[in-house]
């Protein structure tokens, strides 16, 4: 039977602007690439990979009472998602991302959390009577929801998987009860433990410093088109990517996170469930957006025979 996976954190609309170069200030650059309004968040785009690569998911979010916000709902319904513990918050706007696209596919993005950073401990509490299996969070909606939701999976015992983005550079990771799983991408791994893991090495002491600040079992080090590091304490390893054209890396690190979590409790193998999340992330960057880039997992396995 598919695990049940609980998953807490941000629902976005993202307002999406593919550009050729980033304007400097005070410059308007005319750009012709297009604009798009599509789902995102890196809570919701967790819940939708999980839920299309097999697993049960129940999210655990807040929009607004707009148009977006239902719009966002309807979306996640199609997805397969349990959404009785997404609520419509009457005070916030539904969140908001604006994302430059540029032509080599990677992207900067801006949050406006609204509703997001209304999500409360006591959301997180009434979601866990759901009786799931896992549950992951990422730090987009505020950190004290994802700290609060380590310590209750660390009192029934369940895995806790932790994404790192919207980690900011004072967050300290000593706040987390038991951690199973944390995946920064490179930019949170400098925020958070000061160093950018450019090498090996530096991928080793990041990697030592996030074990030296809380009890994590595995760290894994998004590293984009250099695939990923994977570091359980004792020994490490490099994961290589698979080389694909990038158009738009939007997700790609939600995508990565929501495969690992999804295949290592199926498998309970940290390196081949590595393997398999850096298949879900380059394919992930071969479509534009961020929900609707995320593959099922018939379209992964098919991927990976090919290879
Ligand atoms: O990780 C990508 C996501 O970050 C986007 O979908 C956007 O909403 C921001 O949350």
């Amino acid at each position: 039977m598919a695990k049940r996976v609980l998953v807490i954190g941000s629902a976005n609309i993202d307002f999406i602007v593919r550009t050729p170069y980033v304007p400097e200030r005070g410059e308007t650059l005319v750009a012709e690439g297009g604009y798009s309004l599509m789902p995102g968040g890196k809570g919701a785009n967790t819940a939708v990979a999980v839920s299309r690569l097999g697993a049960q998911v129940v999210f655990c979010s807040r929009v607004g009472d707009d148009a977006y916000g239902e719009r966002l709902k309807k979306i996640y319904a199609e997805n397969g998602i349990d959404l009785r513990f997404v609520r419509t918050d009457k005070v916030g706007q539904t969140g908001l991302a604006v994302i430059l696209v540029e032509n080599d596919g990677s992207n900067r993005i801006i949050v406006y959390p609204g509703a997001n950073m209304r999500i409360s401990e006591g959301d997180v509490e009434s979601a866990f009577t759901c009786c799931p299996d896992a549950v992951m969070a990422q730090l987009e909606s505020g950190e004290d929801v994802a700290v609060y939701a380590s310590q209750l999976a660390a009192d029934e015992a369940i895995p806790f998987i932790l994404d790192g983005g919207g980690a900011r550079s004072d967050f300290r990771l000593n706040k987390l009860a038991k951690v199973d799983i944390f995946s920064p991408n490179e930019i949170e791994t400098a925020l958070i433990t000061g160093i950018r893991p450019d090498t090996l090495d530096d991928c080793l002491r990041a990697s030592m410093a996030i074990c030296s600040q809380t009890d994590v079992r595995y760290v894994v080090l998004k590293l984009g088109a250099r695939g990923c590091y994977v570091y359980d304490g004792k020994y490490c390893d490099l994961i290589a990517p698979f080389v694909v054209q990038a158009v738009d890396t939007t997700a790609a690190g939600d995508a990565f996170t929501a495969a690992l979590a999804t295949e290592f409790l199926r498998t309970g193998d940290i390196t081949a469930s590595a393997r398999y999340a850096n298949a879900v992330g380059a394919l992930t960057v071969t479509t534009a957006g961020a929900i609707h880039s995320l593959p099922t997992r018939e379209t992964v396995r098919r991927f990976l025979e090919q290879i």
